[in-house]
């Protein structure tokens, strides 16, 4: 049997952030050594206090939880998405309390301890805005060389965005932090709203975590709720996109991209209306996308198979 590889997760705990959480959890081709906070969806504090609560539940308490970045590389924190995850993040569920605390160093140190701890072979996905990221990179340049590789889930390639016209949440959160990681010297598979929004969990689903009768799975039931009644007016039902659980399960290999060509991507980090944008070269659509020479960045276009059924094989064991 092949060791778990070392994975840390960078992310903003977030309702599709607990699912993502979770289904690493569950997942015995990785190891979670770590996880980072950043605010995007709540306040990277509170980001912090959700992941411990979870891991609590998921009896992973030994996990270090370290808090990033309060506000982006530039400007300030937005203030978060209340009426997508909850004043709380977690949907308003008030999850039993861990008691626990998080780490004393920053995220982008506890990133920079866990690449020396690991060298070579660390693993990293980030399902938050990129600051944490950009910062462990300004801190210190060769962390490459010690990562194995990155997974973000962030942007639309062919997708509008989410929350400007071209713009997606976590990289228009703060697009600084967004070019600096997709421009640094390392491999990043991006898995963009176009994959993200094309996966969904169905109140089936929900219902089957509510019914569990496991530690964690009915708690991320009731968590979805409020994310389901967001996502209706989108699909015409009760539901929700699977963004940041698609992001980690294509870096665990639980689903595969299909087509996902390395192409050069660049993030507008203007203040015009293209902001936020993630700007790739997708020219080679009607050549079967072949990978552009030199091109670091993997954008995800499509995936062998839904990811629910193999994600609710997962969560249901918790
Ligand atoms: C991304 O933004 C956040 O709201 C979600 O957690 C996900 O990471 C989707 O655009
Ligand atoms: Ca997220």
């Amino acid at each position: 049997m092949t060791t778990p590889a070392p994975l840390y997760l960078d992310c903003d705990t977030g309702v599709d952030d607990s699912l993502a959480l979770a289904y690493l959890l569950a997942s015995p081709e990785i190891r979670l050594v770590g996880v980072g906070t950043v605010s995007g969806n709540v306040d990277a504090r509170r980001a912090a206090t959700n992941t411990l609560d979870l891991l609590a539940l998921g009896r992973r308490d030994d996990v270090p939880v370290a808090v990033g970045a309060h506000d982006p590389l530039r400007g300030v924190y937005g203030g978060g998405a209340p009426g997508v995850h909850g004043r709380n993040g977690v949907g308003d569920v008030v999850l039993p309390s861990s008691g626990g605390a998080p780490e004393a160093v920053s995220a982008a140190e506890l990133l920079l301890r866990l690449s020396d701890e690991h060298a070579g072979r660390l693993r990293v996905v980030a399902v938050g805005p990129l600051t944490n990221l950009a910062l462990a990179l300004r801190a210190d340049p060769t962390l490459p060389e010690r990562v194995l590789d990155v997974t973000v889930m962030g942007g639309a390639a062919l997708h509008p965005g989410n929350v400007s016209p071209v713009g997606e949440a976590n990289i228009a959160c703060d697009p600084e932090a967004a070019a600096e990681v997709l421009a640094a010297d390392w491999d990043v598979t991006l898995v963009p709203l176009d994959v993200t929004m094309a996966n969904l969990l169905e109140e089936t689903d929900r219902k089957a975590l509510l019914e569990a009768g496991t530690a964690l799975a009915p708690r991320l039931g009731e968590v979805l709720d409020l994310y389901f009644g967001f996502h209706a007016p989108t699909f015409g039902r009760r539901c929700s996109a699977l963004h940041d659980p698609l992001a980690a399960a294509v870096a665990v290999g639980g689903v595969t991209p299909t087509v996902a060509p390395r192409v050069p991507v660049v993030v507008d980090a203007t203040d015009g209306p293209g902001r936020g944008q993630t700007v790739c070269d997708l020219r080679g659509r009607y050549a079967g996308y072949p990978d552009v020479p030199g091109a670091r960045t993997r954008v995800v276009l499509a995936t062998d198979a839904p990811l629910a059924p193999h994600l609710m094989e997962r969560l249901l064991t918790l």
